[in-house]
């Protein structure tokens, strides 16, 4: 925080007060600032990393969803506690937000219906959750870094991974089992990410709270990496299961983004690199026995005419 003291002497000169501060005063802004370092190591993560490159198993994916079914229960939860109390009213997005609703569907869709039967909390989600209860509870002023860490960021990368694992798993395009990333009453991501930073800013909170709350947001980002941690190690002994044409949708070699398909792949799920369209194609039984047809047939002409 010391590189904020404003120590040159140019500008008007309110700015030259030693008690002046320059920088962001805007908790969007503090936020912003404050969990970049987090933000670039969450991101680099060998869970994320992975899932980024398509690298995803259904059995690892389903887990991740489970945590987050854990981890919105217990926020939004602590989010309906504290929908009155000044400190966190304004960002009370039920409508626009809330995930626990879009992720049953998802625990139905890959668990079947005693899907609560199925599931369980695994040990660095129960940490979050635990912290998450604390927080609604007893300093609910540090409510609002829980919401900003899972919402903005759901609002923003998650969308990416939305389109990976859709590809990845194949899963249907009618969006069966991403629901979590379907934010259906929003319909400018961007936009509603604005509207969000103006509520954070227009908060009346000090200097202290404030410094707090960023704090809370890096410890909510540690727990989110303690999870993808604990995914990741459980990646690792996780068997394959099997898939429809089973191609990767990237071999994972060198930089992704390097390929001149990743784009519109990310746009469009439909759409796809051609030579694993053509790869995942060749491996389909009825594609194999029409071209071993072709292969008989012109071998057959071949010989005719050789006769
Ligand atoms: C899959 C890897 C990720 C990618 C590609 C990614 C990408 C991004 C991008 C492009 C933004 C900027 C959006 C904007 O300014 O409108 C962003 C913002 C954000 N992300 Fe991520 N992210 C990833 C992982 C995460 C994770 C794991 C978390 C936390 C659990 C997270 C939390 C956030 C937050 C809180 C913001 C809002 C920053 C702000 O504007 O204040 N992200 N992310």
């Amino acid at each position: 925080q010391d590189s904020w003291v404003n120590s040159s002497s140019g500008g008007s000169p309110d700015c030259c007060h030693p008690d002046t501060f320059w920088g962001p005063t805007d908790l969007s802004e503090l936020l912003k600032e404050g969990t970049k370092e987090s933000h670039d190591r969450a991101e680099n993560t060998q869970f994320v990393k992975d899932f980024l490159k398509g690298r995803i198993k259904k059995g690892l994916f389903k887990l991740a969803t489970t945590a987050l079914y854990f981890t919105y229960c217990a926020l939004e939860e602590e989010m309906d506690r504290n929908k009155d109390n000044p400190v966190f009213a304004p960002l009370y997005f039920p409508l626009e937000l809330h995930r626990k609703e879009a992720l049953i569907k998802d625990m139905k869709y890959f668990y079947g219906e005693d899907w609560k039967e199925k599931i369980q909390c695994s040990d660095a989600t129960r940490q979050y959750v635990d912290r998450i209860h604390h927080v609604g509870q007893h300093e609910p002023e540090l409510l609002v870094a829980h919401a900003y860490t899972r919402y903005m960021g759901d609002l923003s990368g998650g969308q990416v991974l939305k389109k990976v694992a859709q590809r990845a798993l194949k899963l249907p395009i009618t969006e069966e089992g991403i629901q979590f990333y379907t934010f259906e009453n929003i319909s400018n991501a961007q936009k509603f990410k604005q509207l969000y930073r103006a509520r954070l800013n227009a908060l009346d909170l000090d200097k202290n709270c404030k410094e707090r709350i960023v704090e809370e947001a890096n410890r909510a980002f540690r727990f989110n990496m303690e999870v993808f941690d604990e995914l990741d190690k459980i990646g690792r002994s996780l068997v394959e299961e099997a898939q429809d044409g089973g191609v990767p949708v990237h071999d994972g070699k060198g930089d992704i983004r390097k390929c001149p398909y990743y784009a519109d792949k990310l746009g469009n799920a439909a759409a796809g690199c051609p030579y694993h369209t053509v790869v995942a194609l060749a491996k389909q039984p009825i594609v194999q026995l029409i071209l071993a047809a072709c292969v008989a047939v012109a071998a057959g002409a071949a010989a005719w005419y050789v006769m």
